[in-house]
């Protein structure tokens, strides 16, 4: 979507990191943002200092949450063009076997429910008007299995993927883009947050040393300019294309060895 025509975004997870980024990409080339975030705190310090933002509180599981944050953030800033799905927690470090029904849940709940119920709210309004963007916040662990320890995480990060291919393919012809955000290791507190918000200790620490990685700001950036672009994918990373490679290599070597047995099976 060109940019420089959209007035208004809405950004869950816009309180801290990477959505924080976006919201300041989106704001220096000239848009209002409405952050949403299920932190009344990390709100209020995102919205001190900053023009042209507002806030609301919202859990991005709650449906009826969904239809009130709309209303109030459409009444100070008009119609959304841009909405950015962002709002996430980490992986609880548990292999599949181990893992409880409650941290599936809320995995789940909110990196891939919580995607869907924001698209719920908007996009029938975006295809409405002939004109609109979604960026689906899913992570490199929706484009491989990446790690132990990432199974529900994993698997809601690549719902978030297949979700957006089709909502792409489904919204185009009406004006309205798609994008999915598949970042890298990025710099936040994504670590601390999600203990915090889980309510449960995680010995979890994503493998990386907190802090480092790409700043929010910069991932900002890439995702402002991924809208302009109109890209589907929109990565943080590129050198970790070779994990992918090796997915894609599997898959391309099950399909030649099945069309092997089919052939030997006819003969
Ligand atoms: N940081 C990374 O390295 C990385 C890598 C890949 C993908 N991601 C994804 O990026 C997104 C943003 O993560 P981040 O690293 O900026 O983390 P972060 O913790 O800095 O920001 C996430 C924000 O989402 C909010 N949030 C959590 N649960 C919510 C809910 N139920 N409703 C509304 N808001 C909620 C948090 O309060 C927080 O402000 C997530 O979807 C995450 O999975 C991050």
């Amino acid at each position: 979507m060109d940019l420089s025509q959209a007035r208004h975004a809405f950004v869950t997870g816009g309180a801290s990191g990477i959505g924080l980024g976006v919201a300041d990409a989106l704001v220096a080339r000239g848009l209002a943002v409405t952050i949403a975030d299920i932190d009344a705190d990390a709100v209020e310090r995102a919205l001190a200092g900053r023009a042209n933002f507002r806030g609301v509180v919202l859990d991005v599981r709650d449906r009826g949450g969904w239809a009130r944050a709309k209303a109030e953030a459409e009444a100070a800033f008009g119609p959304v063009d841009v909405l950015v799905n962002n709002a996430g927690i980490g992986p609880d470090g548990a292999q599949i076997a181990d893992l409880t029904y409650e941290s599936f849940d809320r995995i789940v709940g909110i990196n891939l429910v919580g995607v869907f119920n924001g698209v719920a709210t908007f996009a029938s309004d975006m295809r409405g008007r002939g004109r609109g963007h979604i960026v689906n916040t899913a992570s490199i662990a929706g484009l491989f299995a990446s790690a132990p320890g990432v199974s529900a995480y994993g698997l809601a990060k690549f719902g978030v993927v297949a979700m957006t291919e089709t909502m792409r393919g489904e919204l185009a012809p009406h004006g309205v883009g798609a994008s999915v955000l598949c970042p890298g290791f990025v710099a936040t507190n994504i670590i601390a947050n999600t203990a915090r918000l889980s309510g449960e200790e995680t010995d979890y620490d994503g493998g990386v040393a907190p802090g480092s990685g790409m700043s929010p700001a910069e991932a900002g950036e890439i995702v402002a300019r991924g809208i302009g672009a109109d890209r589907l994918y929109i990565l943080t990373h590129p050198e970790m294309w070779p994990m992918i490679e090796g997915r894609h290599n599997a898959i391309a070597a099950d399909f030649a060895a099945a069309d092997k047995e089919q052939a030997g099976a006819t003969v």
